[in-house]
């Protein structure tokens, strides 16, 4: 499916000052069905739309005692104003009731995985259900190590049912798309994105979306301390809105939240938080310590940007 090539896209300047004050034609081919974006106009009103989100993956990290110690010193951390930033943190399986129980409570807990079907005979999974019962409220599926750990290898089909899944027991999905390296490379970055993006848009229905943030992690740039330029963040990000309002509709391409995710830090999560289609950050390595709050912060770093 070539909906899209990543040599189409260019940032503007205008953008990139006007911010969400977008107002443009969609320029993504859409899969037959579909209405063509490329009448489409939407504009994007600006300020407070979409609320800056901030997401710490732990992955398979941290011990029951580690994470009681950094809950400690997020939680010494003054008023967040966390009706302007919304942070959610994912610790591994084991210590989500843990982590809830001692995180403090204006931050919300995401599992990092959920089994696709309810509970029963399934060794090994956990069910949405459950994940619930323990307080969660969001879950991050389609991250890049599900996807493409060889041991693993989810694919887009069974990613986008497991967000039908947690979608419909009431969790909120941290839904992470990128491509590879050589992906990118080869000039597939958007196509990549896209058709992993169309596999969900496929399964759920319009409605839904208002539940789904997209976090958008080139895989290249996971864990590696390579972090995207923000020209090729912003051209990705601006792309992914416009697929979403032909593919699905105007009011989601307005309102979903774009993350961005790989080697986000303290040091370079201000300048990307200045973007107009960036919309928060989902953070691995840096969300291990307390300094992560610098990355919550950013968010200040958003709203001085917007017009
Ligand atoms: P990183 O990981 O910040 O360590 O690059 C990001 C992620 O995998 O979500």
């Amino acid at each position: 499916m070539a909906f899209i090539t990543s040599g189409a896209a260019a940032v503007s300047g205008a953008s990139l000052t006007a911010r969400r004050a977008f107002t443009g034609a969609a320029v993504c081919p859409v899969p037959s069905g579909r209405t063509s974006p490329a009448a489409a106009t939407w504009s994007m009103s600006a300020g407070g739309l979409r609320t800056f989100l901030v997401g710490g993956n732990w992955k398979c990290n941290l011990s029951k005692d580690a994470i009681t110690s950094l809950c400690k010193e997020l939680a010494a951390a003054p008023d967040l104003e966390t009706d302007k930033v919304e942070v959610v943190l994912a610790p591994p399986t084991p210590y989500l009731d843990h982590t809830r129980s001692v995180l403090r409570q204006d931050f919300e807990v995401a599992a990092q995985n959920i089994w696709v079907g309810g509970p029963g005979a399934y060794t090994g999974e956990t069910a949405a259900e459950m994940i619930k019962d323990v307080g969660c409220t969001w879950v991050i599926l389609g991250h890049s190590e599900r996807r493409n750990l060889l041991q693993i290898r989810e694919s887009d089909d069974f990613i986008a049912q497991k967000t039908k899944t947690a979608l419909s027991h009431g969790l909120k999905v941290m839904f992470c798309i990128g491509e590879t390296l050589e992906e990118r490379e080869e000039g597939r970055t958007l196509d990549v994105c896209v058709r992993q993006l169309h596999a969900l848009a496929e399964t759920i229905g319009a409605d839904d979306w208002k539940d789904v943030v997209i976090a958008y992690e080139p895989v290249w740039a996971i864990g590696t301390g390579k972090i995207a330029t923000p020209d090729q963040v912003e051209e990705v990000h601006e792309k992914i809105r416009h697929y979403l309002a032909g593919d699905v509709n105007d009011k989601v391409a307005q309102e979903t939240r774009i993350l961005y995710g790989g080697s986000v830090s303290p040091g370079n999560c201000n300048e990307l938080a200045q973007l107009p289609d960036v919309d928060g950050f989902l953070v691995g390595g840096a969300s291990l310590k307390a300094s992560f709050l610098e990355v919550i912060e950013s968010f200040k770093s958003d709203l001085a940007a917007t017009v």
